[in-house]
């Protein structure tokens, strides 16, 4: 049905590499919202949208009844300072008629397995039905997603709902981000938190109650945990581990957790009607934006839900969308373009939730964090090109990539249920049916299976376990990766030659991030530039900090030159933060240079949690006086393994494998030509670009891990032109004494 489109001048090529101008958009946005705030203010009565939860209460008394049923006396204060549309809202929802069954069931089970339907309540009503139970009397009631923004903006909903301040009661806490309080009774964490904080507290004993959300997301922090917690929970039988799941794996998780009880919330679905694209698109891109536009002119009313892969891609649509819909102007209907994704601040994030106005359609495209993780409800149309971004592993050069891929037929069909929520709906594939038949696989692989596990086993190791075979997973991890992720521990030091971990790893261990970065940090404490060091590790821990509007491209990119240093890239950051520190941290400083405040304040955030953690661990804050050989000898002890050679006029190979690998160009190193680089990651785009690039002296290579390069035979350290080669290293050679030790188990399994 879906009719081939046009193909338009936008490619995915000229999506590539482009900084787009969301708060240039941002700003549209909420001119618009402001205009659209003002009519629903007059116009609140018959707003189509307004949650359908308010209308089954005819008067106050109703409310005040229901209310009161499901509350117990002790915190009626509360009560009083909510107001009850919420409380409505929340008796709504499917999950309220389940609330006596699921704490009891809590009570009776120490393990538990919810399933239900995405909006059915899980996330936001199951922790406080515990709380106003009781559980929280004999610890914090924990709640753990997959990514970040829904930590947050499950935090900040339920603190509404109970009526406090977000951090007081409800709170969250995130890397680098604590809001929470001593009071706090309900915590909702990343995963990842949650798998740091067991690593100093393996019973978890300030928790009575841990909700494993978004299970079937299996993260590898979520695929931990449950071996984790599973082991916390042995040894105290107060304990209560929840998993909840939105597909039906259910049987999977019940059997891992010793067959404990499945329990299904109902759900509120409607039929939703599947177009498929007749034939394969090549420009995703286009066929989204016209499908969209052809809902906003044909069809009826609700809102539209749009799922693309990043926020680049997010940015450009919502971006030439509103271009289209300006020249149409009053001619169509007022459409709405939100976008979702997890780098938004959470202010613009917020409005999505927000009920549409009358005589107006709400657009959202949002990444994968629509599938499952946050609920929108008014959405009648979904629009599926199919992709997503997926973290892989590639262990042949050592690192990870971001890949647009193909989603699983279970991700497609979880869009497509997104449409079904208020009343019947639409989903728009903009695939054939035999590309869903054929050749999407029927479930995602869990994390585990595809991504780097250094960090992961680096904390298991810490946590003293050393026989990783026999580890439960659920789904164990294939063995070239755990054998990769040893060795890359190895070569970092953290672990010695009998795979035991190393006092240097012990201490990476301590820090919530890549052990290359560790690493470099660390070393920065022995060598007297921690407090340059952490400046660059946390201005590259934030997102882009350089603004680059596309109407002043050039200006931004002048303004931006003169930060550049000469040798590079991390320099150059540390330049941007230091100027912007003299500046007094100002504004204005950004404002005038096309920076980012709010990633810079970010960082600056991230900064002062390192040196909090240095602090703790009693490792030196000192500053070299910008001594840029010892900064940059200092990266190469934790990224020599990313160091490339030039090879040509353009073109470099890395060292380690000889991949051909391309400076970026945005890169201050760009065009310029020094031999040896290294470099923080790789970006796969038109070609292999390495990204984060900084001009080194190749004998630091040698220096820093000399059980990794050697100077190639013949020629001496002190000629210029030293050629650096890998040492087939140790690991390889000696494999067989101390990979035995952990890897012999799997041996004998295979
Ligand atoms: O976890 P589950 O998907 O089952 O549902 P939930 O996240 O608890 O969402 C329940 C309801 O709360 C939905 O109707 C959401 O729209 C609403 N909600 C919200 O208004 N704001 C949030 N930040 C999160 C949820
Ligand atoms: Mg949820």
């Amino acid at each position: 049905k879906l009719t081939k489109v046009p193909q338009g001048s936008l490619t995915r090529t000229a999506l590539s590499g482009s900084n787009l101008m969301s708060e240039h958009r941002a700003e549209k946005i909420q001119k618009s919202k402001e205009v659209e705030n003002e009519r629903r203010k007059h116009n609140l009565v018959d707003d189509p949208s307004s949650r359908q939860s308010d209308l089954n209460y005819k008067n106050k008394q109703d409310c005040l009844s229901a209310w009161e049923r499901s509350r117990n006396k002790e915190n009626i204060e509360y009560g009083k300072r909510t107001s009850l549309p919420i409380q409505a809202q929340r008796e709504s929802l499917p999950v309220f008629k389940m609330r006596d069954l699921l704490v009891d069931a809590i009570r009776d089970n120490q393990f538990l397995v919810i399933v239900g339907e995405t909006g059915s309540g899980k996330t936001t009503q199951i922790t406080q039905y515990l709380d106003e139970e009781g559980f929280s009397k004999n610890g914090i009631i924990g709640c753990t997603q997959p990514r970040r923004v829904a930590a947050i903006s499950v935090a900040k909903r339920v603190a509404e709902e109970v009526g406090c301040r977000l951090g007081e009661d409800v709170g969250y806490t995130i890397r680098f981000e604590n809001e929470t309080s001593n009071r706090t009774r309900i915590k909702y964490m990343t995963d990842g938190m949650l798998q740091q904080e067991v690593l100093v507290d393996p019973l978890m004993s300030k928790y009575s109650v841990i909700l494993l959300d978004e299970a079937h997301e299996r993260t590898i922090a979520t695929d931990v945990l449950f071996a984790l917690l599973k082991g916390a929970a042995a040894r105290r039988p107060d304990l209560r581990i929840i998993v909840t799941s939105a597909t039906l794996d259910a049987e999977k998780f019940s059997a891992y957790f010793f067959n404990c009880p499945v329990l299904k919330i109902p759900g509120r679905t409607f039929p939703v009607e599947v177009l498929y694209s007749q034939s394969p698109q090549l420009d995703y891109i286009e066929t989204t934006l016209d499908t969209v536009m052809e809902i906003h002119i044909n069809e009826g009313r609700g809102d539209i839900l749009v799922f693309l892969t990043g926020q680049e891609e997010i940015d450009t649509c919502c971006e030439v969308l509103y271009e289209r819909v300006k020249t149409l102007g009053d001619t169509i209907q007022e459409l709405l373009i939100l976008p979702v994704y997890s780098a938004l601040p959470s202010e613009v994030q917020s409005k999505i939730f927000e009920p549409t106005p009358p005589n107006c359609r709400k657009v959202i495209f949002a990444t994968n964090i629509a599938e499952t993780s946050i609920t929108i409800d008014g959405i009648f149309y979904v629009v599926d090109p199919g992709f997503s971004k997926v973290n892989t592993y590639n262990p042949r050069m050592g690192m990870e990539q971001l890949i647009i891929s193909p989603i699983s037929q279970a991700q497609a069909n979880q869009r497509k249920g997104r449409a079904g929520r208020t009343g019947a709906g639409k989903c728009y594939r903009l695939y054939t049916e035999s590309a869903f038949l054929n050749e999407m696989m029927p479930n995602t692989i869990p994390e585990i299976q595809r991504q780097n596990l250094s960090y992961t086993i680096l904390m298991l190791k810490a946590m003293g376990i050393n026989d990783l075979l026999n580890f439960e997973f659920m789904d164990p991890p294939p063995r070239v990766s755990m054998v990769g992720a040893l060795e890359d521990l190895y070569n970092l030091q953290a672990l010695d030659e009998e795979g035991k971990l190393s006092k240097l790893g012990a201490l990476m261990s301590q820090f919530p991030m890549e052990p290359a970065l560790s690493k470099a940090l660390i070393a920065s404490t022995s060598r007297g530039c921690s407090d340059e060091l952490s400046t660059i590790i946390s201005m590259l821990s934030v997102q882009s900090v350089f603004y680059r509007p596309r109407d002043k491209q050039q200006e931004a990119d002048n303004k931006k030159a003169r930060f550049h240093h000469p040798y590079g890239d991390h320099l150059t950051l540390l330049n941007v933060y230091n100027r912007w520190r003299d500046d007094n941290f100002s504004k204005t400083f950004c404002v005038n240079n096309y920076l980012h405040e709010r990633h810079l304040k970010r960082a600056k955030d991230v900064k002062l949690q390192l040196v909090g953690l240095f602090k703790k661990l009693r490792l030196s804050i000192s500053n070299s006086s910008g001594d840029v050989d010892v900064i940059r000898s200092t990266l190469v002890s934790g990224f020599f393994r990313n160091a490339a050679k030039r090879e040509s006029q353009t073109g470099y190979k890395t060292i380690s494998d000889g991949t051909s690998v391309a400076v970026h160009p945005s890169s201050s190193l760009f065009g310029k030509d020094y031999d040896y680089v290294i470099y923080h990651s790789l970006v796969l785009t038109t070609r292999e670009y390495m990204s984060f690039v900084t001009a080194i002296d190749p004998r630091w290579l040698v220096e820093s891990a000399p059980h990794y390069y050697k100077v190639s035979d013949g020629e001496s350290e002190s000629r210029k032109k030293a050629k650096i080669v890998p040492l087939h290293n140790k690991f390889s050679q000696n494999q067989d004494s101390w990979r035995l030790s952990s890897l012999r188990q799997t041996k004998e399994k295979a």
